[in-house]
């Protein structure tokens, strides 16, 4: 592999010399964006340990795992494919190469050293808490401990994580994650956020703020601010008062380079009039926002600690729609809940059809250990779950087509991405996030063009420059 740009020249000096090529670390992540954020703050660390990427598993010195522990079968994966890892170290063993292995992510908070027992080839074992060790936590596993480093830390792991510096970033492309807040105290009977991301914190204005700095110097043209609550994220602003995420907002719009701002997930309680008026007065925040609300019924709302109504839900659309009418809403689903009946099913179907979607995420209720709704009684049954999903999802995907079509012969704002799949193309992402392919000549990745659309496909949009 090549010495990519993605590596300082300090950042390769305290590569040993033992071996002439550096080392190698291949990552993987499954989850949540939180996770693809943690994931480069951790290939950030590591290189400054001599640890290159490499995207070819084969010749990875370390293979890191940052996993999902969400519903059931995003651990079943993991360990599936920890499986797998057994034959490929032992032929790089066979090749004198030693293979570290590590368990990053949710899954690695929840099970801890049970990881270790399920899958001897895992080496390292590492809880989101504690990526600021991650650097100790290698040089252990080399030293031939087998190491398991889940404790909840006390110091903040953003202050101890080296920030991305502007190589590091400059490779990453003009969109970025920035995660503000993480952890949760909502405890939604359904999940295991709480139990692996610990509490709620927020990061301080200053740090995100030179964060998202550091980002539009790399290039980045859009920014997505991140927290499992990012709407509960709440600092103190240099003028000494108490901001919430809508004066964040304002505060990053001012930065220069930076031409979009998004963020996510938010929750229903934490929409307050503040973030409203941001929609309705900050013309770079997208239209767009993304509010789960789980179920349309009251009786699972509450059983599943949701803490607001179907109507509360409705209501917060309809000020948020009249705060800022093209807004795009998006939202996610669980099907099947303990207790779930034919009725209470049929009113997530009507809130559906009462506030349309332009995109969706819908899930059949995975009972979680340790999670409250696994101890309920009366689970639904999976031939049902597998109806009423696929009911649901029908649902959805007419919405999700019908906002696309909408938008043929309408003009917008494209911000510019990548290449297209076929010669000549560009692909883009239109304010309310779907891909959107126009030509070449329309302009440079980073640059913002006006389109107008053309063609609605099933995946993406299409365009011509006007
Ligand atoms: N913090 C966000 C969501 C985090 S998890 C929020 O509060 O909305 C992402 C989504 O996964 C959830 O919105 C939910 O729809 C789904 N999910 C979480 N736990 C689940 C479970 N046990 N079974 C099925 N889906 C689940
Ligand atoms: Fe999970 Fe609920 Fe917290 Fe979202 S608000 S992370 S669904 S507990
Ligand atoms: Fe999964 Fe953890 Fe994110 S459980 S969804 S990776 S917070």
């Amino acid at each position: 592999m090549e010495l990519n740009d993605t590596i300082t020249r300090e950042a390769l000096q305290p590569v040993e010399t033992e071996n002439a090529a550096p080392r190698k670390v291949f990552m993987k992540t499954y989850g949540c964006q939180m996770n693809v954020y943690d994931s480069q703050r951790m290939s950030d660390a590591l290189s400054l340990e001599g640890y290159l990427p490499t995207e070819v598993i084969e010749d990875a010195d370390l293979i890191l795992i940052n996993t999902c522990h969400i519903r059931e079968k995003a651990a079943e994966k993991v360990y599936s494919q920890l499986g797998r890892l057994r034959k490929l170290k032992d032929e790089r063993a066979a090749r004198g190469r030693e293979t570290l292995v590590g368990v990053a992510g949710c899954v690695a908070q929840a099970e801890g050293d049970e990881i270790l027992r399920r899958a001897p080839v895992v080496d390292l074992v590492i809880g989101p808490q504690t990526y600021h060790r991650l650097p100790q936590v290698v040089r252990k596993a080399r030293a031939g401990e087998k190491v398991v480093e889940t404790e909840y830390a006390i110091e903040d792991k953003f202050e101890h994580l080296p920030s991305a510096s502007r190589n590091a970033t400059r490779s990453r492309g003009v969109t970025a994650f920035l995660t503000v807040q993480e952890g949760c105290d909502k405890f939604c009977t359904f999940c295991v956020v709480p139990y692996t991301r610990g509490s709620e914190v927020s990061r301080p204005v200053a740090k995100i703020v030179a964060e998202a700095e550091k980002l539009a110097d790399a290039g980045v043209r859009e920014v997505t601010l991140l927290g499992q609550n990012v709407n509960a994220w709440h600092g103190e602003g240099p003028d000494g008062s108490e901001w919430g995420l809508g004066k964040l907002l304002f505060r990053l719009a001012e930065i220069p380079g930076i031409a979009r701002l998004r963020y996510t997930t938010s929750h229903p309680r934490d929409m307050d009039d503040a973030l409203i008026e941001a929609h309705r007065d900050l013309d770079i925040l997208m239209p767009y926002l993304h509010l789960p609300v789980q179920s349309g019924s009251d009786r699972i709302l509450k059983a599943m600690n949701r803490k607001h109504t179907a109507a509360d839900y409705l209501a917060l659309v309809d000020r948020i729609r009249a705060a800022k009418p093209d807004i795009a809403m998006s939202g996610d689903f669980i099907v099947g809940f303990p207790g779930e009946s034919d009725e209470d099913f049929e009113a997530t179907m009507q809130l559906v059809r009462d506030v349309t979607y332009a995109q969706a995420f819908s899930f059949k209720y995975s009972p979680r250990p340790g999670t409250p709704g696994a101890e309920m009684g009366s689970h639904v049954d999976e031939t049902v779950k597998d109806e009423r999903l696929q009911r649901l999802q029908a649902l959805l995907i007419t919405q999700q087509r019908a906002f696309a079509a909408s938008l043929v012969n309408k003009e917008m704002d494209l911000l510019i991405e990548k290449a297209g799949r076929e010669a000549g193309q560009r692909v883009g992402r239109s304010p309310w996030l779907q891909p959107v392919i126009v030509d070449e000549k329309a302009g440079e990745i980073g640059d913002i063009v006006r389109v107008r659309i053309t063609k609605a496909g099933p995946n993406s949009l299409f365009s011509e420059p006007v």
